[in-house]
């Protein structure tokens, strides 16, 4: 979809949108091409009494006659004073959805004249923001759809007295909506298509932007003695990987980067300990922690954010074979600490534990925050509306609470109380990968992780509940919902960039 910016509504034959706020007065542009039609817009809105005004509702009037567009679609707008960003970019969401269903290809949307909001141009951009976000589609594998089943929705022209300003401001947001579609296009992929090979080389092409982007293959992470992160690829016919992603835009080179590591298992199939067969084709989502780092590492280097960011993805296949690893192994991390592997199936611990250790090691960040689809239990506690965070540091904590509310992607804090800890002790190594009982399994995997990051404050994501989508949302399509890009481009925006 392409989006422009105009200072004067441009006269072609487009839907056209008009902001209506709670009260449903007419005001500005909606006044105006009410008039223009003969009073036909204040007699639909008359005759239209689920039709409020609220935020995010649409009343769709095709072939009014006097005005120059095929369609005026009446927006929502609730209380155009006090909308924030975040609903601005729902209620653009709901009218590329809306456009799309009902077929129309170009559109004007109104967000010119006295409509009453507060900051009109950052409001016209949040809006492009929203539309262009519900827009995505995941679209490359149908050869045979049919023509009626396709988005139509290609170009929106939004008018605002100060377009260049509004221009200015979506750019900006663009550069972060595209590393959103990044991370959605690698979750929606196939694990035929995308294995470490294969997720590796699309960090290499990032390179493009302006990324410093190194790949560590299985050769040389077994030199390096990544030997947990390696036990779980070791039964995979591909090859493991690390990629390290690295953005210098602060003013000082030498300022310690902000550290996000990513759990990048391309196919979690269980490893000797199978998982059943019902749904196991979500595990190729199982990268969605990887596919938030890469997103977010695109969206910094995009949009030229001024500070020193490191983002690490562990790239493994955990299958089972006569090379798999077997419960009951011992495993000797890159921290030096061994492992007990009693189930083959919590692997995405052991690839970040290495992957934590050789970040803190050769970065020393000020901080590192890790983002992971690490379990089943974060979605029994928490469903699909939060991610679990844990975190040693409240500050950090307290940044990435305000960072998704501001977003939509919210986060709940759990304990890290070392009570948890003992369920992991093991008889014959420094610690085992899973406690005895399943109660509390969000929890003990975020304890496992703490023994792999010393004293760095440390923020970890169990996100497994976030990253895949069933259903339509306000912001996205059903599929990989790219959730932690926005988040983490957040936090950076509000606590480690320089102005
Ligand atoms: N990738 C899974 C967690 C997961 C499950 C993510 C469902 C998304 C949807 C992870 O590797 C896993 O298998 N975790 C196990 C841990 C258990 C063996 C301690 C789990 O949650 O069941
Ligand atoms: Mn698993
Ligand atoms: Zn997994």
């Amino acid at each position: 979809m392409k989006i422009s910016f105009v200072q004067d509504a441009p006269q072609q034959e487009a839907a056209i949108i008009l902001f209506v706020g709670s009260d449903k007065k007419l005001v500005g542009p909606a006044a105006d091409l009410d008039q223009a039609s003969g009073g036909a817009i204040a007699r639909a809105l008359d005759a239209s009494p689920r039709f409020n005004g609220k935020a995010e509702d649409v009343l769709s009037l095709p072939g009014l006659s006097g005005i120059s567009g095929r369609r005026a679609v009446l927006a929502g707008l609730g209380d155009p004073a006090a909308v924030d960003a975040l609903a601005l970019q729902r209620i653009g969401g709901a009218i590329a959805a809306h456009l799309n269903q009902v077929g129309e290809s170009a559109a004007v949307l109104r967000a010119d004249g006295p409509i009453g909001l507060a900051a009109p141009s950052s409001a016209a951009a949040e809006l492009a923001l929203g539309a262009r976000l519900r827009a995505y589609r995941f679209d490359k594998y149908r050869t045979r759809e049919k023509p009626e089943a396709k988005p139509t929705l290609a170009e929106l022209a939004v008018v605002v007295d100060d377009a260049a300003d509004a221009a200015g401001r979506y750019a900006t947001a663009e550069s972060v909506a595209k590393g959103v579609f990044l991370a959605r296009d690698l979750l929606s992929e196939p694990a035929n298509v995308l294995y470490p090979e294969s997720f590796s080389d699309r960090c290499l092409e990032l390179a493009g932007l302006g990324l410093d982007v190194e790949v560590i293959g299985a050769s040389r992470l077994q030199d390096l003695g990544f030997g947990a992160l390696l036990a779980v690829g070791q039964g995979s016919a591909r090859e493991s990987r690390v990629a390290v992603m690295r953005w210098q835009g602060a003013p000082r080179r030498d300022d310690a980067p902000i550290a996000f590591v990513g759990k990048g298992v391309t196919f979690d199939t269980g490893g000797i300990s199978l998982k059943p067969a019902a749904g196991m084709e979500d595990m190729k989502w199982d990268m969605g922690g990887a596919a938030a780092v890469t997103g977010v590492m695109a969206a910094l280097a995009g949009r030229r954010a001024r500070v020193n960011a490191v983002g690490v993805v562990g790239l493994v296949e955990n299958m089972p074979s006569a090379n798999a690893q077997r419960p009951g192994d011992v495993i000797t991390s890159l921290s030096g600490q061994t492992i007990e592997v009693i189930n083959t199936d919590a692997e995405g611990r052991l690839v970040l534990a290495d992957a934590m250790t050789y970040t803190i090691n050769t970065f020393r960040p000020k901080a590192i925050i890790d983002l992971a689809t690490l379990t089943g239990a974060i979605m029994i506690a928490l469903g699909h509306h939060n991610a679990g965070l844990y975190a040693t540091d409240d500050a950090l904590a307290e940044s990435l609470v305000a960072s998704g509310k501001a977003v939509g992607e919210s986060v709940w804090r759990m304990p890290l109380d070392d009570i948890y800890d003992k369920d992991i002790e093991s008889q014959i190594a420094d610690m085992r990968n899973v406690a005895g009982s399943r109660y509390g399994g969000s929890v003990i995997a975020a304890k496992f992780l703490q023994r792999f990051v010393d004293d760095t404050p440390w923020a970890h994501l169990d996100i497994a509940g976030m990253v895949w989508s069933t259903k339509d949302s306000a912001l996205a399509p059903k599929g990989g919902t790219g959730y932690g890009v926005r988040l983490l481009d957040r936090l950076v925006a509000d606590q480690y960039e320089s102005d």
